[in-house]
């Protein structure tokens, strides 16, 4: 048995997404995990039982009266660790809210005391339907977590929400709940502004100055604070991950660019993260046309340094000035070294004071740590000097964990 091997259940109910629970089985089955796959009757006409069990390894069966005399209606939910279903069509989500166990997936999900989590995937007038939404409510209610679906085209000509995210998408999504994070609706009603990624200062209209920020991070917390039902914007300079769906993303290349963009959407933001690696400086002139070698090596070999504006203590000032709410938190990012100086927490402290923001997640980024890795871990500082440990894991897992702690702000719950 593989180290840390869980045990994985996949629901599949009768929509057409149900070809992309295939994935998803994959996805867990390539990181060592048991997987059983228990689909509806309904799941069958679009997916064949062999398939599931190729993909699996294990055998399916849809019904209680299978393997009796192992009780696995009962069996399969109780050493189930983590179950995700995906597809779930209105239909079911309506079965579940209303307790039943009329067949296998659904009696194993009444008996399961794990995480579950519902992909739902519908025509977009089915999930604004009140009774959907009531369902979904019940759902939510009874801690089973209905991930919001994505927005998109949709089988036939409607585009709206519905969609059934992407299995890579809810892999991810399920792995964070797995570990122990919420993704229940607690920011409904509340706009985050996220700004993600690196900047871009042009030198000439093919060169620029960059940096090696992934975006992974901050793309991280816009998705999270989607699922928790916020309205996202994202300022995304370069990124290298899939951008969230159901956030708004505007591109930006320059430092000036993302000062801009801020402040246009910062006047109705309740949050403000700036996780994006903004250069410090840009070149003073850009040039109209590709600088050569040889006509142009002194342009090249010397290129004369501007310092860019700082986006974040723009917004601070801001908020000083009441161009933005006074509630409004606002949240920076810092990665430090140590030197003979001073520590990572000394860097940190100088900077929340210098930046006026109300919390500073911190990493220590001493030998390449955190640039381009799979986790992050590190420390909130806030204004008031509690420093709050943000435990190793994925970005998501780190993006729930801070969002935690500004929710808990937002709520005046975190001592002064
Ligand atoms: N930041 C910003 N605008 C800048 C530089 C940084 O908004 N021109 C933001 C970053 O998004 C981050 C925080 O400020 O949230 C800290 O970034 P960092 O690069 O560490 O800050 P600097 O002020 O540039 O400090 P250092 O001299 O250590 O680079």
């Amino acid at each position: 048995m593989v180290e840390n091997q869980k045990k994985i259940v996949v629901g599949v109910t009768g929509g057409i997404a149900a070809y992309k629970a295939c994935h998803i089985v994959r996805a867990f089955k390539e990181a060592g995990d048991d997987v059983t796959v228990v689909p509806t009757e309904m799941a069958l006409r679009f997916v064949g039982k062999a398939t599931f069990e190729a993909l699996s390894g294990n055998p399916v069966s849809t019904t209680v009266f299978d393997a009796v005399d192992e009780v696995q209606h009962v069996a399969v939910g109780k050493q189930a660790d983590l179950i995700v279903v995906a597809p779930a069509t209105a239909d079911f989500m309506a079965r579940v809210a209303a307790g039943r166990a009329d067949d296998l997936l659904t009696a194993t999900i009444l008996v399961a005391t794990c995480p579950v989590v519902f992909a739902p995937a519908m025509h977009t007038e089915m999930w604004l339907n009140p009774a959907t939404q009531a369902n979904v409510h019940i759902l939510r209610s009874r801690n089973i977590v209905v991930l919001e679906p994505d927005h998109g085209r949709l089988t036939g000509a409607d585009i709206g929400p519905g969609r059934m995210l992407e299995p890579n998408h809810i892999v991810e999504l399920a792995r964070t709940v797995y570990d122990g994070e919420s993704l229940q609706p607690t920011l409904v009603g509340k706009t985050l502004l996220v700004t993600a990624g690196g900047t871009r200062e042009p030198i000439d209209p093919v060169r620029y100055i960059g940096n090696r920020s992934s975006g992974r991070q901050g793309l991280a917390i816009a998705d999270i604070a989607v699922q928790r039902g916020a309205t996202v914007f994202v300022v995304a300079g370069h990124t290298e991950s899939d951008i969230p769906s159901g956030a708004t993303v505007v591109r930006v290349e320059s430092a000036r660019e993302m000062r801009d963009e801020v402040e246009r959407l910062s006047g109705g933001a309740d949050i403000i993260v700036m996780a994006a690696a903004v250069a410090d400086f840009r070149p003073e002139h850009v040039a109209e046309s590709k600088l050569k070698k040889g006509t142009h090596t002194d342009a090249l070999s010397t290129i004369h340094l501007v310092e860019n504006p700082d986006v974040l203590r723009s917004v601070v000032d801001k908020r000083e000035l009441r161009e933005l709410s006074e509630h409004a938190i606002i949240v920076g990012f810092a990665a430090e070294t140590g030197d003979d100086v001073g520590t990572v927490l000394d860097y940190a402290r100088a900077k929340l004071a210098k930046k006026g923001c109300d919390l500073l997640m911190c990493n220590d980024v001493s030998g390449g740590k955190v640039f381009g890795q799979a986790n992050n871990r590190g420390f909130l500082l806030a204004r008031n000097g509690a420093i709050i440990n943000i435990a190793d894991g994925s970005k998501h897992v780190v993006a729930a964990q801070i969002l935690d702690v500004i929710e808990a702000l937002n709520q005046a719950d975190l001592p002064d």
